[in-house]
């Protein structure tokens, strides 16, 4: 409003011009070059072409046609913030890592939520698992913490997972739906995959239509080790709690919010931040050992099956508050690269395959969607702490690699770096004895007793809503045969569950109940059964 509003030299009718003056500064070219006229084309006569010569327009519109970039095949929705993590209790007994050793500092992050199966522009509130990724910016290396609000996952192995957001993502002939999992393709993929229904009984509860992200839980999913400066690793599970507790809508809400406001998580996150109302969650840790995991009735490297707390405690261990909104929604949320494979010393990966595809896939889809190897000098992606090394050149390449040498043994310079057996990180000591093959271990084949754990936890409302989810769901497949191989497999978990959704489906009778590989058991949660605590 300061700018003067002035007629151009040319005198354009009609026309209202913004001139630079007041606080307003110039606008330039990329090269710097002060523009006089931003709304006109050069023309050879004022009704001729416009001229190839026009370096202003064609600047202008260049970098417009090229400021999309290809959304995340998954979580392509979300929305971030920033903030900090402060321990409280110190994890020094089990791990060598500061940010889990020393108390009351704040390390900065950067917390990025999602949903996973639609793109970029759907809504915000479909039925969907949200993603819950923390990039940890420690003195010692960003820790990147990439997990979801439920504790589970689809599948056990990563070589499934493009068939399974295959399944759920569009159908390739007619691009819908764009973010539901209400479609053939993901239910006749779900009911040929025994080992996905623990993971249904999340989806279809109310966890996965969640009111509020400040209301969402965080789990890392898989087991990881911390390791201790004496070379002893320790199994973890790392889960995040909202301070606010946790809540969800009803279909019924989450339906209507979806046509009133497709915003309404992204609207409310950015305005409890505007206001000062900060989300805040508790980092919480299960702790346990080898010989521990041995003797549970499931396997922990199976990311099919959570760990339930009567067996290992939650400990809480710190707080995460989000304080701050990004400037630019484009260059932070959108060009963050989360990567599980982001880790620092005293902290290390499990066997978990699901977790070892994982550790490959991230940075290789950085590579095509951050546009080269050097997306990692973006700002919101770069370390905190100081770093170098011995790579250069690449698409994108903003820094100015100094001296002579780029290799390592050298005797030509001594300020370039080197690595350290005391500072530098070590893989766990891990011992690993058998035959490569593909076999999976027999110890991966219990695919129903924590789906029917899950879904006897429920209270009577919640099982309520659980079943009125699934009819729902299964109403809008149009392939019998796929339905009822869902409802096959729901009579495996439990009896009344299968019941009220083929009766709510119209079913005459049931169809037979899959029998499987191992006997289902009722797992035994009385809390005296095993108590290990840890601090
Ligand atoms: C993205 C979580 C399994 C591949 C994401 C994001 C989250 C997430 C939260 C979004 C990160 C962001 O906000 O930018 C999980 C969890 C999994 C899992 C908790 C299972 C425990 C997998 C598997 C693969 C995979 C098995 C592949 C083998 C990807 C890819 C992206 C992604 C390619 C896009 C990354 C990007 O473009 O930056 N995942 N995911 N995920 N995930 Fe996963």
């Amino acid at each position: 409003r300061t700018g003067n509003n002035v007629k151009n030299e040319k005198g354009n009718a009609g026309e209202l011009q913004q001139q630079a003056g007041g606080s307003h500064p110039v606008i330039t070219t990329q090269q710097g070059l002060a523009i006089s006229d931003n709304q006109n084309s050069l023309r050879s006569t004022p009704h001729g072409p416009t001229l190839l010569e026009d370096f202003v327009l064609r600047e202008k519109i260049t970098h417009f046609d090229h400021e999309r970039i290809p959304e995340r095949v998954v979580h392509a929705r979300g929305t971030g913030a920033h903030g900090f993590f402060e321990l409280t209790k110190s994890l020094s007994k089990y791990t060598t890592a500061k940010i889990l050793t020393e108390k009351n500092v704040q390390t900065p992050v950067f917390c990025r939520f999602s949903t996973v199966a639609g793109g970029s522009g759907s809504i915000d509130t479909p039925r969907d698992v949200r993603g819950f990724a923390v990039k940890l910016y420690t003195q010692e290396g960003n820790w990147d913490l990439v997990g979801n609000n439920i504790p589970v996952f689809f599948i056990q192995d990563a070589m499934k997972f493009p068939d399974l957001v295959h399944a759920v993502k569009m159908e390739p002939d007619r691009g819908f739906p764009q973010a539901a999992t209400a479609h053939d393709t993901f239910w006749d993929f779900i009911s040929l995959m025994p080992e996905s229904m623990h993971m249904i009984m999340w989806a279809m509860s109310d966890r996965a239509i969640p009111r509020s992200l400040r209301m969402i839980e965080g789990f890392g999913i898989h087991s990881f080790r911390l390791v201790n400066k004496e070379g002893v690793s320790t199994f973890v599970k790392f889960h995040w709690r909202p301070k606010i507790g946790l809540q969800s809508t009803i279909w019924d809400e989450a339906v209507k919010i979806a046509g009133a406001d497709p915003d309404f998580h992204r609207r409310d996150f950015f305005e409890a931040i505007q206001n000062g109302d900060f989300p805040e969650w508790e980092l919480g840790v299960q702790l346990f050992t080898e010989e521990e995991a041995a003797t549970f009735p499931f396997d922990h490297l199976d990311s099919t099956k959570l760990i339930p707390e009567e067996l290992v405690p939650l400990q809480i261990i710190g707080r995460m508050v989000l304080n701050r909104w990004p400037d630019s929604f484009f260059a932070e949320t959108e060009q963050v690269a989360f990567c599980p494979a982001n880790i620092v010393p005293g902290i290390d990966f499990s066997e978990d395959p699901l977790l070892q595809g994982r550790l490959f896939s991230y940075l290789d889809t950085q590579l095509i969607r951050l546009g080269g190897p050097n997306f990692t000098q973006i700002p919101i992606n770069a370390p905190k702490c100081p770093f170098h090394n011995l790579q250069r050149d690449g698409h994108m390449q903003t820094q100015i690699y100094k001296g002579r040498t780029a290799y390592e043994p050298q005797s030509l310079e001594e300020d370039k770096p080197r690595a350290s057996q005391k500072t530098g990180f070590h893989s766990a000591s891990v011992h690993a004895e058998g035959v490569k093959s593909r076999i999976r271990a027999d110890s991966f084949a219990d695919h129903y007793s924590q789906a029917r754990m899950f879904y006897r936890s429920q209270s009577e409302i919640e099982q309520a809503h659980l079943a009125s989810a699934l009819v729902f769901e299964l109403s809008k497949v149009e392939t019998e045969h796929v339905r009822l191989a869902v409802v096959s497999q729901l009579r495996t978990i439990d009896e009344s569950l299968a019941k009220r959704v083929g009766d709510g489906l119209g079913l005459k009778s049931l169809p037979d109940a899959i029998a499987p590989a191992v006997p289902v058991q009722d797992l035994d949660l009385s809390p005296a059964l095993r108590i290990i605590d840890r601090m």
